[in-house]
């Protein structure tokens, strides 16, 4: 595997890279790391898609999104291929991965957050849902490290706990959905989702990764509608 290093920042929580990977003959893919942890590439994106999939499946009218993490963006290209969608504001603390996206260092940037229904906003995720109006969503979708068992930065470890997810569940409408993505099973997770919002429905994700099967998870909580 050959590695080129596109690009390279230091913000306070550290150094984040991205690189262009070949293989042989195959397609070159972009990968990014933070403190030298994969966070993502462009490979396998299925499940970034799917998360966004999963969620606009459960919810009847999604005109409001709020994602957590831009990454390289296959998750907001999901949700904004979906015409309900009004609006999806997308929340990255990483300033030179916005910068990344905007200025084509990522190719596909610049056409995804030409979309006027993206907002990408610089902010922890933790920070803007506690500052969002309540019940101003109808989907949040958190996708910011590789799992709650795998954190990429140790301060995100709230976005899992209970009063975080208090906080996230009131900026939802009734009927609205959260949905975390997850490299692993997350049975505590699931039981603090399930404390919080009383419905969660956890899904395993088929994936090969180097030629081996693994599962990736997402856990899907709905806010009921009043009877
Ligand atoms: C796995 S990537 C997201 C992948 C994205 N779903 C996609 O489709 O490309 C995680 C992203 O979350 C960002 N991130 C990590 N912690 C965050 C936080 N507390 N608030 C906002 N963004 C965060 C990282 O900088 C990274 O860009």
């Amino acid at each position: 595997m050959n590695h080129v290093e596109v690009a390279r920042a230091v913000s306070e929580r550290g150094e984040l890279v991205l690189r262009r990977c070949q293989e042989g003959a195959a397609p070159a893919v972009l990968e990014l790391r933070a403190n030298g942890i994969f966070v993502m590439d462009s490979r396998e994106t299925s499940t970034e898609r799917a998360l966004a999939g999963a969620a606009l499946d459960v919810v009847a009218r999604p005109r409001d999104v709020l994602v957590g993490g831009l990454g390289l963006g296959f998750t907001l290209d999901q949700v904004l291929a979906d015409p309900r969608v009004e609006r999806c504001v997308v929340v990255e603390i990483e300033q030179a991965l916005v910068d990344w996206m905007r200025d084509g260092t990522v190719p596909h940037g610049p056409a995804l957050l030409a979309d006027w229904r993206a907002d990408v906003v610089v902010a922890d995720i933790a920070a803007a849902l506690a500052g969002a109006r309540p019940a101003s969503y109808d989907l949040v979708l958190l996708d910011v490290d590789n799992g709650p068992g795998h954190l990429v930065h140790d301060a995100n470890a709230r976005l899992y706990q209970r009063e975080l997810q208090h906080t996230a569940r009131a900026v939802l409408r009734p009927g609205g959905a959260l949905v975390v993505w997850s490299a692993a099973a997350d049975p505590a997770l699931e039981a603090t989702l399930r404390s919080v919002y009383g419905e969660v429905e956890a899904r395993a994700l088929p994936v090969v990764l180097q030629g081996r099967e693994l599962h990736y998870w997402l856990y899907a909580a709905r806010v009921p509608c009043p009877a």
